[in-house]
């Protein structure tokens, strides 16, 4: 089996990649949007071939890359039936069993909790369980109709059910702390250990922890995979995130770091050169959103598969010829842009403000 523990700085969340050395088939579990180039890179040196992307939760502190995975690679997105994100492939209620190849085995758990439709997942000798339980800590309980006392439950009689040895990987750590296991949680973690449900319900209750500032955005993006460009835009424009690019990865980092690397144009010089009859224009959108509109001879490459697919789309255009990229507001396009820069395209330019400044006109 191959496994690998990935970070997102800016979230602190853990994204892990289960994989089958025989049938080279892999699973994520949370993946990051702003880290999806990262993803397809390291699938490709792996020679893995993506099957599935799991959820935990419908997370409210980073946007998920599920959506883009789906998209890039054709995996099947999977998350608990109760987070309500209805566009995910597979809705999951707990005590389902995924495979890798014939070798690599993943049950589902259903730990409600953190939210209601929390689940944690079962590889082997090592179980992720999301926000359900981490080292020396758990998820809140107060938002995202949470229930500490669901959360005890889940944790009390299916995680510290397991055996102690068994590997705990969360979803995030705040601490620098890698992987802990059911003993250690169960003997040591100040919340559970030896208290009961009404002393753990009591401790949930008085945490006083400030909003994630991501709430508001990640979660109805994610409840759709992670893939409405809208949250994206909102992030972007939000002050409180316009932290310096190096101190920050994910979503923001990505997209600032992005746009400072690609020439952007205004629609005024978007229509000249598309009037000269002299570009090639690009529409890294979804499907559904160039269904609904795009620009008069724009060929669809939605960004997820920018890099796997965008030699083959552009078969016959020379490298230095000119293209306009856009997306609905200005941030996948440059994304692309960038990942396009990177494969040698020398004459790139991505329209600000993207298909709503287009139709504003
Ligand atoms: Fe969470």
């Amino acid at each position: 089996m191959i496994f690998r523990q990935l970070f997102d700085k800016a979230s602190c969340t853990y994204t892990y990649l289960i994989a089958d050395l025989e049938s080279h088939e892999a699973l994520f579990i949370d993946p990051v949007e702003g880290n999806i180039d990262d993803y397809l890179a390291l699938l490709k040196t792996l020679n893995l071939n993506l099957v599935y992307s799991f959820e935990t939760h419908v997370h409210a502190d980073h946007i998920s890359a599920s959506g883009l995975l789906r998209q890039a690679t054709g995996a099947s997105t999977c998350i608990g039936l109760h987070c309500g994100a209805e566009t995910a492939d597979y809705q999951l209620e707990g005590d389902e069993t995924f495979t890798l190849g014939t070798r690599v085995i993943i049950k589902t758990l259903s730990t409600p909790g953190h939210t209601p439709g929390s689940m944690s997942f079962l590889c082997n000798d090592r179980v992720f369980t999301g926000d359900a339980l981490f080292i020396g800590g758990c998820g809140r309980t107060d938002f995202q109709n949470g229930d500490a006392g669901d959360l005890y439950d889940s944790v009390t009689q299916k995680i510290f059910s397991l055996p102690g040895e068994t590997l705990v990987y969360p979803a995030h750590d705040y601490k620098g702390n890698f992987v802990s296991c059911v003993f250690q949680e169960k003997t040591k973690n100040p919340r559970l250990a030896g208290k009961t449900r009404e002393e753990f319900i009591e401790i949930m209750g008085n945490l006083n922890l400030p909003m994630p500032k991501l709430l508001d955005k990640a979660v109805p993006a994610n409840l759709y995979c992670g893939i409405e460009e809208e949250e994206a835009q909102q992030m972007a424009n939000d002050s409180e995130f316009n932290q310096p690019e190096n101190e920050r990865r994910g979503v923001q980092g990505s997209i600032n770091h992005a746009k400072n690397r690609i020439k952007q144009v205004d629609l005024i010089t978007a229509k000249n050169m598309i009037e000269s009859n002299n570009v090639i224009i690009l529409d890294v959108r979804e499907q559904n959103e160039y269904d609904l509109g795009h620009i008069e001879n724009s060929i669809l490459l939605p960004r997820g598969r920018v890099k796997a697919e965008v030699e083959s789309v552009l078969t016959g255009i020379g490298k230095d010829s000119s293209i306009l990229i856009y997306c609905a507001s200005g941030n996948r396009s440059a994304l692309a842009g960038n990942v396009m820069q990177e494969l040698g395209y020398s004459n790139i330019v991505s329209l600000i403000g993207g298909y709503i400044a287009w139709k504003r006109g």
